[in-house]
């Protein structure tokens, strides 16, 4: 497979990059001023019922932070363009490929097409080419916070490590809700990166594969402890995505509880107060943060955590200080001026329970030693094959899935195209009912999941959301028969 190599594609495209150095000077600045506002870059709506854009995958220097680095992006900005729609729009998404490698674009969370030109995995859009990927955002499609990126399988890790994520953000009933429309609305992207000195990507031989690379250059929407306000007495609605290919985030905010409204697949019935919140790659959190302390400034925390069994590997095996033993200062909130005091809801949206399953199958997450390939990442006991379908359901009906970890490294499990809600944990009932469709299961843990299978027919994936582990084999063909 064709790596990254910037010292070449910058030979083969020496007058590209000259042009795009002069054409950033101009970037950069219409960024700094809308991140005034909106601490995200570019943000596109649709109008009319349509969202129409133009996406070009790149490689070359861009400002993370106050650093210059040789990173991959999508329209020249980290993380990309923030996307927009309501339920029943059409989106067209004019895509170009100016990688030096192949990519495709996965609209994870979305209930959308799995097929065609819309949410399809299987696209194969080499470097030069163009896309134009459309579909339409189903009516009944809830409000939420979705997200895309690549998903060429063997590329996928390398690619959003590199910087290749954005926002796609469905309006809707929850945003209705008087008090969560009262709240001042922020979105927090979390990316880290692995830079040497000159700002160019670490290659993947020194980074840790196995456990899943992490960067010790964590930004949140491209920055390094980037600062929100908040009016006294009023409420922030921070939305948050962990779009790292493998890091997760604990999260704190000092002296303030999180109320959790929605969660990867949209709202809850009813907020849920937590004082932190763990999040795996590819999940999302939408949380309510009241304003009711001493006026200031209040860290948002990233607090220790620990996904690989120390039995595993030893620590010198691991890479560069992970984990990490210190919280890191994610962000920043400062109070602004007093406003009228606002109050936490009480009610959301329904959250209904879904019907007894017609079928319930066992997955098993481990890895193991392939002859002649070294350590794969299995789905019961077999690594990704792309002509092998590997779970055959029917549309319209209600499947169980107990997802078992054997193994000694948390696996957080992503399943395409339709959301489940999580029923128990080793056998524990969970306190609340939620849509997902990222579930972590940690060594030793079966994980019970319910999913619909709606309106879409066709083949997709379930992987492993440390996307090296999916790239090593933990990923399996999900055939959703008509
Ligand atoms: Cu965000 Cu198949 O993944
Ligand atoms: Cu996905
Ligand atoms: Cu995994």
């Amino acid at each position: 497979m064709k790596k990254i190599n910037r010292r070449k594609f910058l030979i083969l495209s020496y007058s590209s990059a000259i042009a795009t150095l002069i054409a950033q000077c101009s970037i950069v600045k219409t960024q700094e001023n809308r991140h005034f506002f909106s601490s995200y870059p570019q943000i596109n709506q649709s109008q009319d019922g349509i969202l129409e854009i133009d996406l070009t995958a790149n490689f070359n220097q861009i400002n993370l932070g106050n650093k210059q680095a040789y990173l991959l992006s999508y329209n020249r900005q980290i993380p990309g363009p923030r996307l927009e729609a309501k339920p029943g729009d059409t989106i067209r998404i004019n895509f170009t490929n100016n990688l030096p490698q192949p990519t495709n674009i996965h609209y994870h969370g979305l209930h959308i097409p799995i097929t065609g030109n819309a949410d399809n995995v299987f696209l194969n859009i080499p470097p030069g080419d163009r896309f134009t990927y459309q579909f339409q955002i189903p009516e009944n499609h809830p409000a939420g916070m979705f997200w895309y990126h690549p998903h060429l399988h063997g590329l996928v890790a390398e690619q959003l490590f590199g910087g290749l994520a954005g926002l796609f953000i469905v309006r809707g009933e929850l945003d209705e809700i008087p008090e969560v429309k009262a709240a001042s609305e922020r979105f927090l992207v979390l990316q880290d990166f692995a830079l040497d000195q000159q700002g160019n990507m670490l290659p993947s031989q020194e980074l840790s594969i196995m456990t899943g690379r992490e960067g010790n250059l964590i930004t949140a929407n491209g920055q390094f402890n980037p600062n929100f306000t908040i009016p006294a007495q009023g409420l922030l609605r921070l939305r948050i995505l962990n779009a790292s290919s493998s890091r997760f985030y604990r999260l704190s905010l000092e002296e303030h509880p999180f109320y959790l409204i929605a969660t990867d697949g949209g709202a809850l019935a009813e907020p849920v107060e937590m004082s932190e919140l763990l999040l795996t790659p590819g999940e999302r959190a939408d949380v309510l943060i009241q304003a009711n302390r001493e006026p200031g400034k209040y860290r948002l925390l990233n607090l220790p955590y620990e996904r690989v069994g120390m039995g595993m590997m030893g620590r010198g095996m691991m890479g560069r200080n992970f984990p990490e033993s210190q919280p890191q200062v994610l962000a920043t909130v400062s109070y602004d001026t007093q406003v009228a005091a606002v109050l936490l809801p009480t009610k959301l949206v329904p959250v209904t329970a879904l019907p007894e399953p017609q079928k319930v199958r066992r997955f098993q997450m481990n890895h193991g030693m392939i002859p002649g390939q070294g350590m794969a990442f299995l789905f019961n006991g077999q690594p990704y094959q792309p002509e092998r379908i590997d779970t055959q359901v029917q549309l319209n009906t209600v499947e169980d899935w107990e997802l078992i970890n054997t193994g000694m490294m948390d696996h957080p499990f992503h399943v395409h195209g339709n959301a489940f809600q999580v029923l128990s944990r080793n056998g524990k009932l969970e306190p609340y009912r939620a849509w997902k469709d990222v579930v972590l299961v940690r060594p030793g843990e079966t994980v019970l999941i319910r999913m619909p299978l709606r309106d879409f027919a066709g083949k997709t994936v379930y992987h492993c959301h440390i996307l090296d582990h999916e790239d090593l084999g933990m990923m399996g063909n999900l055939e959703i028969k008509p």
